[in-house]
């Protein structure tokens, strides 16, 4: 899918995010433990999707108007943010059956990507202004974490 310049290091991130949700499918299917997984999922959430989800909701979300955060291509943005911190709190918690968890968050993790590049960022390319995404352009370039991140565990690999 073709994406504006503007929007492209979001994009970036989103091809981070399948990259995770494939190693932990691996791990999953290599007999690693859940907890084991479980550990790089809760770090991943709150040092990569948690302030990707915020530069999404302040940078393009607070810009649109009311009426156009009310359409379902942004609530169900909210939503999923939403429903992610429930699933990663689960996750912390250890409460109900770990593999199921992760099993949900991999599938919220593609279904998410998902919707935003055909649908959310679509919706935002086209209703916000060009000045309004230049600007988004220079927070996002402020906000972009890199795609590397160590982590001495790779059950993955
Ligand atoms: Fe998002
Ligand atoms: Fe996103």
């Amino acid at each position: 899918m073709k994406r504006s310049e503007q929007l492209k290091k979001l994009s970036w991130e989103h091809h981070d995010a399948l990259k995770f949700a494939r190693r932990i499918k691996k791990g999953m299917n290599n007999g690693t433990t859940p907890e084991r997984i479980a550990r790089y999922v809760i770090f991943i959430v709150e040092a990569l999707l948690q302030p990707h989800f915020k530069l999404e909701e302040e940078s393009l979300i607070k810009r649109l108007s009311s009426a156009q955060a009310q359409d379902i291509v942004v609530t169900q943005v909210i939503a999923d943010h939403r429903e992610f911190n429930r699933l990663v709190a689960a996750i912390k918690d250890g409460e109900g059956d770990l593999g199921r968890l992760l099993e949900s968050f991999i599938d919220l993790l593609k279904s998410h990507v998902k919707w935003e590049e055909q649908r959310f960022f679509p919706y935002c390319e086209r209703v916000l202004s060009d000045t309004d995404l230049d600007q988004i352009r220079v927070e996002l370039d402020q906000g972009h974490l890199p795609d590397e991140v160590t982590w001495d565990e790779p059950f993955w690999a």
